[in-house]
């Protein structure tokens, strides 16, 4: 297994990435012929990086021609289930992996070959079996049906070091928020590239959507700054 400094150093640039980006569009898409007009509309928009969920059959597909067409973009896969899906993620380009849920296969996997990996938690235990693994970033998931950004701190508070991914839920309204937070590295969110969008080939919508959420993003309280923040 790779040392958890060789995993430190693969991951450095990929959160540094996110960290400046802030924003993790989360992709569901079913025709691959919509990837590369949709990565040019997030890009356009401002947003080089896309999280392309493998919960549709193009999904993985839709992740090879965007990381050929767009090498710069900081491409990586969601809803990862499998140890399989991983390597398959990473084959098609995948520069990260994320997952709704903290399965040890397919963190080891990832820790393993020294892929980027940020599993989902919800709770004080799976954060512990993050940090148990050496991670150091973790996608905090569903993020507001299980209590938002209070129930994020409460959970966060006994914790140092670990950062956080919210998504689910995550919209204009409350992005601000999150990200206040020190603690929280960037938030993931459809709402700028909904799936009925991209099947509807709204890709001049999306761009659009793109630029507010930038925008807000540029406007969003200095880390540590927002109401409330208390760790
Ligand atoms: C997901 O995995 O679908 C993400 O959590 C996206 O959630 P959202 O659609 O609420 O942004």
């Amino acid at each position: 297994m790779a040392t958890s400094n060789m995993v430190r150093a693969a991951n450095r640039d990929v959160l540094a990435r996110l960290r400046t980006l802030k924003i993790v569009p989360v992709i569901v898409i079913d025709d691959p012929k919509d990837a590369v007009p949709l990565a040019t509309a997030l890009i356009e928009g401002g947003l080089s990086c896309a999280e392309i969920t493998f919960r549709t059959a193009g999904a993985r597909d839709a992740l090879r021609q965007i990381a050929a067409q767009h090498p710069s973009m900081l491409a990586g896969a969601g809803t990862v289930l499998t140890p399989r899906q991983a390597a398959e993620a990473v084959d098609a380009g995948a520069q990260f992996i994320v997952a709704p849920g903290f399965n040890p296969a397919v963190v080891d996997y990832c820790l393993e070959h020294e892929i980027p990996v940020y599993p989902g938690i919800c709770t004080p235990t799976e954060i512990e079996m993050a940090l148990g693994k050496g991670l150091e970033t973790v996608k905090f998931f569903p993020a507001e049906p299980i209590g938002g950004l209070p129930y994020l701190k409460a959970i966060a508070a006994p914790y140092g070091s670990i950062a956080f991914m919210p998504t689910g839920g995550i919209n204009p309204a409350n992005l601000p928020n999150y990200l206040g937070f020190r603690k929280v590295v960037a938030c993931g969110g459809s709402w700028m590239a909904p799936a009925d969008w991209i099947a509807a080939k709204q890709f001049g919508r999306i761009r659009a959507e793109t630029e507010k959420a930038v925008a807000l993003v540029r406007d969003a309280p200095v880390a540590g700054e927002s109401r409330g923040a208390t760790a």
